[in-house]
């Protein structure tokens, strides 16, 4: 998916990202609620695995900057692991570098991949997750018109029983609640 919005181009992986995104993905801060930090190589193997996805229109994706070029982090969209309890089920995700924090531009790029997913790929909901203390992401999620869905409330699957970042809450943002 190639797309612009006023201030950024959500775009495919290219070789450039490798060395922003690896320090993004090993801030402490931007990883704080996460279960742990990503290598450089953890990094590539991430953008290889997201990459392959491309041909199913779905993918986690480059935000770029437009008025620097600056890789400003990681937005997309792709089906819920069916391991998840949400499953079947298409979700949006972010992930932006501390330096492009409180410039509104996860509500942007993500405005931007839920106005492909409800057009272009005629879906009828969309959903995200996140660990239920990250407040900054929640937030992201009720500017964009999404709804708590209080019976969707999960411990991460991916996560040992009695993990800190375990227990997650579920988002729902229906077609006809979206506008672009
Ligand atoms: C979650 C995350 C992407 C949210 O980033 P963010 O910058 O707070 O969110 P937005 O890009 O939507 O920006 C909203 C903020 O920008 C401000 N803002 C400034 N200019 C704005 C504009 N033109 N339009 C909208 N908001 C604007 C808003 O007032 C808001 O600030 P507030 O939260 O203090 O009220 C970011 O905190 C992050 O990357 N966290 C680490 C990774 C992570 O946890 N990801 C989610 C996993 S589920």
């Amino acid at each position: 998916m190639r797309a612009e919005t006023d201030r950024l181009i959500l775009r495919p992986w290219e070789a450039r990202d490798l060395e922003p995104f690896a320090a993004l993905n090993a801030d402490p801060e931007v990883m704080r609620f996460f279960p742990a930090r990503f290598t450089r190589e953890e990094t590539a193997a991430y953008i290889e695995r997201v990459a392959a996805m491309a041909d199913t229109g779905f993918g986690f994706q480059a935000v770029e900057e437009k008025a620097s070029g600056d890789l400003v982090g990681v937005v997309g969209m792709a089906p819920v692991k069916p391991e998840y309890p949400s499953a079947p089920a298409v979700e949006v995700g972010w992930r932006l570098a501390k330096n492009h924090w409180g410039k509104g531009y996860a509500q942007e790029a993500a405005r931007g991949w839920l106005a492909y997913g409800f057009g272009t790929l005629a879906l009828t909901e969309i959903v995200a997750f996140t660990y239920v203390n990250n407040i900054p992401s929640r937030r992201v999620m009720e500017r964009l018109g999404m709804t708590y869905d209080a019976s969707g409330d999960f411990e991460h699957p991916g996560l040992a029983e009695g993990h800190p970042l375990r227990p997650h809450e579920l988002y729902r943002l229906k077609t006809e609640d979206f506008r672009a």
